[in-house]
């Protein structure tokens, strides 16, 4: 059944010489997986863009488990230039990477543009988290076995409704907040953003193998409807809807962790060779789009990405796989 717990708190293997970057650490589910992987003895880098909310959730996670390794590093997703040098400082102080957990995310916010000029929930869910996945894969292919988790969600079910032409994603015009998403989340979702996320995991995982790189495990995941302050820009206007989500309808952080603990942590990833899938509450394969299934729009995602970072970044030289 859907709500079997495939994977527990409990199950997360000793992670003693392990380092793991999350972003969006300094609160929700990135903080639950924080601490919990803190717990079970990893090196934390709390990656986020508020210095202040960084720190604050460095000294609680600190205080909560006794692992002093818990360091934060400034990354600004909105910003690519905050990318690279967030990749930069990581790799002049840390020569290995562990766990990478591509955890944050904004959702169904007001049209709005990056420092890029990149619309913002694709900026964020998407385009932020692939340049960093790019600046930081020669690290996890060194440190291999290594694990990339890219958090999806299941809204990227609005792809099959609608989806934006990549060439259009950054316009005002037509956009909408919904949709656009769930298309960034949409490695394996309706909405094209949710389903970029997916798309994102099944192609970088193909270009892995065909280099013949097997041990960076790369997956995805719909965490469920978590109670956090995600639904910020849902609920901004309706308190009976914030509180019909967060307090009666979405289940807790805990339990939205737990797939993605699974994923980053259970030696089952690595027994079974689970990558390039995507994975649902708690902790079990799940079904996804057609949009999120297809080859082609997983590799059209793929360059469209490449040329739009070299337009921005043009000293970015392309993915080194
Ligand atoms: N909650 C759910 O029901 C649900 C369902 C499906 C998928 N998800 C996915 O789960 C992930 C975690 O969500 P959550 O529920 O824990 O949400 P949350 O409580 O809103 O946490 C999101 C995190 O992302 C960070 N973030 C946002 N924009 C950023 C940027 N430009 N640069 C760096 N960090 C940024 C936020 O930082 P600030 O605190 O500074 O804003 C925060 O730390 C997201 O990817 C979300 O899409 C959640």
């Amino acid at each position: 059944m859907w709500w079997t717990k495939h994977f527990q708190i409990s199950n997360i293997p000793d992670l003693s010489g392990k380092i793991a970057i999350i972003t969006g650490s300094n609160t929700g589910i990135g903080k639950l997986c924080a601490t919990e992987m803190a717990r079970k003895n990893c090196e934390i880098i709390v990656a986020s863009r508020s210095e202040d909310k960084g720190q604050a959730a460095v000294t609680d996670i600190k205080s909560a488990t006794g692992n002093q390794k818990v360091e934060y590093m400034k990354l600004d997703l909105m910003s690519l230039k905050s990318v690279k040098a967030f990749a930069d400082q990581f790799k002049s102080k840390y020569d290995k990477l562990d766990i990478l957990l591509n955890n944050a995310g904004v959702m169904s916010c007001p049209y709005g543009l990056s420092e890029d000029g990149i619309e913002t929930q694709f900026a964020t869910n998407h385009v932020g988290h692939y340049y960093l996945t790019m600046q930081l894969l020669p690290i996890l292919i060194k440190s291999g076995p290594s694990r990339i988790v890219n958090v999806s969600s299941m809204a990227h079910w609005s792809t099959t409704v609608s989806v934006p032409k990549l060439e259009q994603v950054s316009q005002k015009k037509g956009y909408n907040a919904t949709i656009q998403y769930g298309f960034t989340k949409v490695p394996f979702t309706i909405s094209i953003f949710e389903a970029c996320n997916i798309l994102f995991s099944r192609e970088l995982t193909k270009r892995l193998e065909s280099k013949g790189i097997n041990n960076v495990y790369v997956n995805c995941n719909h965490p469920g409807i978590v109670s956090s302050e995600l639904s910020r820009h849902v609920v901004a206007q309706n308190t009976l809807l914030d509180s019909l989500y967060n307090n009666h309808f979405a289940i807790s952080t805990e339990n939205g962790s737990l797939t993605q603990l699974y994923l980053a942590t259970s030696p089952e990833i690595e027994s079974k060779n689970i990558k390039g899938q995507y994975y649902v509450p708690y902790a079990r394969p799940g079904w996804f789009t057609p949009y999120a299934r297809s080859e082609k729009n997983a590799t059209d995602l793929w360059e469209f990405t490449e040329n739009l970072l070299k337009e921005k970044m043009p000293d970015y030289q392309g993915s080194p796989i």
